[in-house]
């Protein structure tokens, strides 16, 4: 194929939503569904989350590209992935044709994507399809409106040092905390300290989304796909 082919081809950074098929996008389902190449992470040669959630949506046949990350492992084996999943990726838009990179929630919020932006964005046309975040799909589910009027809204990161979060926290009127897992402990603890109450919700708009009060908690650790929302009163 000619270079001007290669040059029209695309790559998508597609957001899926937070869970809920019926939550993508009608642009994310569009291009899902007339796709000839998907790729997608997944976590120790395991499922993927964000095609489990497109799979209503996937097209009778088409080419995958699935990139295997390795979680519980040094940086650099991470990035090594995402070489070679790019350079896999890479082949293909070179030949012209299209890849749609399905992000679970959104593209650009803690999302993935950006690590194959970064590497692909320079040399080849990349769309980013935002997509329904996790943040705002638990606070639907909540029934709570995340912040209003002039409040300021605060994303922690449960991996930051427990300090951080209770410097974080303690001037918050709003805060989301993500990445909870193996960090329950820890934040369940901060919370405490600052006499904060807090609803984890885990696996949002999915079918075994469960809701429940930080405080009530008995585990030290919950699933990976957790959100605590904190509102001070
Ligand atoms: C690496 S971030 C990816 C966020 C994603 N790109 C988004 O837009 O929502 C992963 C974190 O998002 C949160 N998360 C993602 N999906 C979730 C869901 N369905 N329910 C609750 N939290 C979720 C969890 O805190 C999880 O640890």
């Amino acid at each position: 194929m000619g270079g001007d082919q290669a040059m029209s081809a695309t790559l998508y950074g597609l957001g899926v939503g937070p869970g809920d098929p019926e939550l993508m996008t009608v642009k994310a389902w569009r291009l899902v569904s007339t796709a000839g190449v998907i790729a997608y992470l997944c976590a120790n040669g395991g499922e993927s989350t964000a095609l489990e959630i497109a799979r209503p949506f996937l097209p009778d046949s088409f080419k995958a590209i699935a990139i295997d990350m390795p979680m519980k492992v040094e940086r650099e084996v991470g990035q090594a992935a995402y070489d070679s999943g790019c350079a896999r990726i890479a082949e293909l838009l070179e030949k012209g044709e299209d890849v749609v990179f399905l992000c679970e929630g959104d593209p650009f919020f803690y999302g993935s994507f950006m690590y194959v932006f970064e590497r692909l964005a320079e040399k080849f046309n990349v769309a980013v399809v935002p997509g329904v975040t996790s943040l705002t799909a638990a606070a639907a589910e909540l029934r709570q409106p995340l912040v209003g009027r002039d409040e300021v809204l605060k994303v922690l990161p449960a991996t930051l040092p427990a300090e951080t979060l209770q410097a974080e926290l303690a001037t918050a009127h709003a805060a989301a905390i993500i990445k909870v897992g193996r960090h329950f402990g820890k934040v369940k603890a901060v919370l405490a300290g600052l006499g904060l109450e807090g609803m984890a919700i885990s696996h949002a708009t999915r079918p075994d989304q469960t809701i429940q009060h930080v405080a009530d908690i008995a585990a030290d650790t919950l699933p990976y796909f957790t959100t605590i929302i904190v509102r001070r009163p």
